[in-house]
C-alpha cells in the first residue's frame, strides 16, 4: 500500500523496454543524437506547434529553476501560488539561478491561485517598486493540492499576466495527470491558452529520470542553453533520456498511466468518503488528501500503509491531514485493501 509519492513508484515497463532497445552502439553525444531529435519532433507533434524547443533536465527542480534563470531581470519578481513547490521546497533553487529574482506567494483556494488573487498582487508591486518588479508568473498544472485549473481560469490567469507582460510558466510536474482530467489537448492546456514555458513531467508518472522544459516564447526564454549547461544540464547520454521520453510517449503510454493513477486516485476518494472520512480538497488528478482520525492512522500504519500526514491540512482534535498520492504502479488490491483498513 505505496502511497507516499508518485517518486516512489519504479520506471514502467515500456519506458524500460525503450532503454534497454536503445542501449545499442554508439551514438553522438551532447544531445546530436537522431534519438533526441526525433524526441523533439515528437513533442512538436504533440503541442501541435513547430515553434518550440525541447531541453531535457534530470529533475522537476532543475527544469523550473532554469526556466527562472532565462526570463530573469535584475529585480525580478516571480509570483507564484503560497503552496507552490518552486516556493517551498525546491531549497531556493529559481532563487539562486535567477541570480536573486525574489519569489512572490500569492494567495489560494484549494492550491490554486484566482485571477482576482492574481490582479490584487501585482497592483501591490508596481513597476519600478524598490521592492521589485514582476518578472514572471508560475502556476503548478496539476497542482500541489491535486487539483486542475480548468483552461478558462488558465486564460484568465494569463490573460492577467500579460496586462503586466509577465512570463507565464506552468509546473507540469504532473501534466499528464492533469491533462486527462480535464481531457483537452496538450496544445490547449499551455499555449494556447497563454503559457510561455513548461516544466514536463515524466519521473512521477513513469519515467527513471527524465524531465524536460518546453518553451513555446522563444523571445520571453533567452540563453536557456548557456543556462542549462552551466547548470550541468547538458546531458553527455542525452539518447537516455531521449529513450525514456520516447518509451513514455509511444502509443499514448504516458496518458494510459497517468489515467490509470487518477482512476485510484477516486476510487480512494469515494471509499474514503463512503467511510465517513472528509477530504480536504477536491480530487482531480492523482492526490486525495483526507482527514484522518490518530487510530485510523495507526492502523493503515500497522498494516503497511506508507503515506505521509500533511500538517498545511486544518485538521481538529485527534486527527491529522495526510496526503495519498496514486500512480501508474499503484493496483487495485492496494487501494481496496487500504479502504477496508480505513473503515475500522
Ligand atoms: C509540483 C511539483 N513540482 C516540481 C517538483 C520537482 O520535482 P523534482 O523532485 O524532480 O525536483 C515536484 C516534486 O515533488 C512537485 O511535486
Amino acid at each position: 500500500m505505496i502511497f507516499a509519492s508518485d517518486n516512489w513508484a519504479g520506471a514502467s515497463q515500456p519506458v524500460m523496454d525503450a532503454m534497454v532497445r536503445h542501449n545499442t552502439g554508439a551514438a553522438p553525444a551532447y544531445g546530436t543524437d537522431p534519438l533526441t531529435l526525433k524526441v523533439r519532433d515528437r513533442f512538436r507533434e504533440i503541442f501541435e506547434t513547430d515553434d518550440l524547443t525541447v531541453w531535457f533536465t534530470a529533475t522537476g527542480t532543475a527544469a523550473n529553476a532554469l526556466t527562472m534563470a532565462a526570463c530573469a531581470r535584475p529585480g525580478g519578481l516571480v509570483l507564484t501560488s503560497d503552496i507552490a513547490h518552486v516556493l517551498c521546497d525546491e531549497w531556493g533553487a529559481t532563487e539562486f539561478f535567477s541570480h536573486g529574482m525574489k519569489m512572490v506567494p500569492v494567495e489560494t483556494r484549494n492550491g490554486r491561485i484566482s485571477a482576482q488573487a492574481l490582479s490584487r498582487e501585482l497592483a501591490k508591486h508596481p513597476a519600478g517598486s524598490r521592492f521589485g518588479t514582476p518578472v514572471a508568473v508560475s502556476l503548478t498544472q496539476a497542482s500541489e493540492c491535486g487539483t486542475v485549473y480548468p483552461l478558462d481560469e488558465l486564460a484568465a490567469l494569463t490573460g492577467v499576466a500579460k496586462e503586466r507582460d509577465l512570463v507565464c510558466h506552468m509546473d507540469g510536474a504532473r501534466f499528464a495527470n492533469a491533462l486527462v482530467h480535464l481531457g483537452c489537448s496538450p496544445a490547449e492546456m499551455t499555449w494556447k491558452a497563454g503559457i510561455d514555458a513548461l516544466s514536463f513531467g515524466g519521473t512521477k508518472n513513469g519515467c527513471w529520470c527524465a524531465e524536460a522544459i518546453v518553451v513555446f516564447n522563444q523571445d520571453a526564454l533567452r540563453d536557456l542553453a548557456a543556462h542549462r549547461s552551466r547548470a550541468g544540464h547538458l546531458f553527455s547520454k542525452s539518447r537516455f533520456v531521449a529513450a525514456q521520453l520516447d518509451g513514455y510517449l509511444e502509443n499514448g503510454h504516458w496518458l494510459d498511466s497517468a489515467r490509470h493513477a487518477n482512476a485510484m486516485a477516486s476510487r480512494l476518494a469515494e471509499g474514503l468518503t463512503a467511510s465517513g472520512h472528509a477530504l480536504a480538497h477536491p480530487v482531480e488528478a492523482n492526490e486525495v488528501f483526507p482527514v484522518l482520525d490518530f487510530a485510523t492512522i495507526a492502523r493503515l500504519r500497522e498494516a503497511g500503509a506508507a503515506f505521509y500526514e500533511w500538517p498545511e491540512i486544518e485538521a481538529g482534535e485527534g486527527t491529522s491531514g495526510v496526503r495519498l498520492v496514486t500512480s501508474f504502479a499503484t493496483t487495485s488490491e492496494e487501494v481496496a485493501r487500504f479502504l477496508e483498513i480505513a473503515a475500522g
